[in-house]
């Protein structure tokens, strides 16, 4: 704080044509006078100042007493007249008198400013404490929430994985109902098409099965799918006289829930058609299986050695009910395009692109 603050506006003044007696009064009624002459500042006369000099020196010796300038800090003044034993000052802006400052006066402003301090200190102690306690409710509540949040998570998860896990289940149910049907008939067609509907059901519960093991629930690990699915297939197609090697190529490809399920039908249909008709004849045949991705397109491709597809088959326009499905599922659901290669037997391949998650109110 700058000393003008302090200084005194109202004191008495003496003059040295009062006579020193009239001053020496004056100043046991007062304790300090500011001494003028013809209106101008000469000094500040305290009761001390006469004890220790006459009266005459000490008005000789104004120029000796310190000045303060208006703009110094409280703290130096006191300093100042600590040093130099002048309890009362006369402050100056430029060279103009403007007042007198008291030792009283600053210690009483100390005392002041530090209650004020203390007091703001205080108030802004106890509106912080304030703010504390209402943040610590609110972490406290946010924390209940979250685990109220986890918990529910938690049992969402759990009942999510029940869900595919009892899906499984059903189809698998299904699939033995078939089973029991075709053992009723011994037409070897209708046999045929409970095998197709059954490996169908299959594939799906596959993917089920691996939702419920898995730690998400969106998306499916297509390579470790992939071997489950050749290994039931070659069991379900199992054929005593023909020695078949799969060779599987996968990369690790993430594909979403809802594009696996038409990506392992198509697959089993392919992959059937190897088995079943690829190798009419023949004493033992291969089938490459290998699915890539490449950005955000997914290639999954076919080939077996064996004896091709008959010339008169257009896999683009048959009717068939297997390749029908291929085209459908392939063009339809997964938007994607089919590619056939017909030398040294038969690689179909199929191309789509991932689809992107679809963010709600996006
Ligand atoms: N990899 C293959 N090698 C040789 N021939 C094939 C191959 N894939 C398909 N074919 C031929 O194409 C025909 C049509 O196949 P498609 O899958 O549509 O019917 P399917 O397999 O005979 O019957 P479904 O699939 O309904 O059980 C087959 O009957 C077979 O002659
Ligand atoms: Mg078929």
């Amino acid at each position: 704080m700058k000393i003008n603050y302090l200084a005194q506006k109202t004191f008495k003044v003496a003059s040295p044509l009062e006579g020193v007696n009239s001053i020496e009064k004056e100043l046991l009624k007062e304790s300090f006078l500011v001494v003028q002459s013809d209106g101008a500042f000469l000094s500040t006369l305290t009761p001390s100042d006469i004890v220790e000099s006459p009266y005459q020196l000490v008005i000789d010796s104004i120029h000796h007493k310190p000045r303060v300038d208006c703009n110094q800090e409280v703290e130096s003044v006191l300093e100042l007249m600590r040093e130099t034993g002048n309890y009362v000052l006369p402050v100056f802006e430029e060279n103009e008198f403007i007042g007198v400052v008291t030792k009283d006066d600053i210690l009483d402003y100390l005392v002041e400013y530090r209650n004020d301090l203390e007091r703001t200190v205080a108030e802004h102690t106890e509106e912080l404490s304030r703010v504390n306690n209402q943040l610590r409710a609110q972490i406290d509540k946010r924390k209940k929430a979250e685990k109220k949040t986890k918990a529910s998570l938690k049992e969402k998860e759990i009942l999510l994985s029940e869900i595919h896990h009892r899906v499984k289940n059903n189809l698998r149910v299904i699939s033995s109902l078939l089973d029991l049907s075709s053992m009723r008939t011994q037409d070897q067609k209708a046999i045929s098409l409970f095998t197709n509907a059954k490996s169908k059901i299959q594939t799906m519960a596959l993917i089920h099965s691996q939702v419920y093991r898995n730690e998400r629930f969106d998306q499916i690990h297509m390579g470790t799918y992939i071997q489950e699915l050749v290994n039931y297939l070659l069991q379900v197609h199992e054929t005593e006289n023909i020695s078949v090697t799969p060779i599987i190529e996968c990369s690790d490809v993430v594909v979403p829930l809802t594009q696996a399920i038409p990506c392992a039908l198509v697959l089993n249909e392919l992959v059937s058609n190897s088995l079943k008709h690829a190798f009419k004849g023949k004493e033992r045949g291969k089938i490459e299986i290998s699915i890539q991705k490449s950005d955000d397109v997914v290639s999954m491709r076919v080939k077996d050695d064996g004896i091709g597809i008959p010339e008169g088959i257009d896999v683009f326009s048959s009717n068939s009910l297997g390749l029908r499905l291929v085209r459908n599922t392939v063009q339809g659901q997964l938007m994607g395009k089919i590619h056939i290669e017909r030398d040294f037997g038969t690689t179909i391949t199929v191309e789509f692109k991932i689809l992107k998650k679809e963010t709600p109110n996006a």
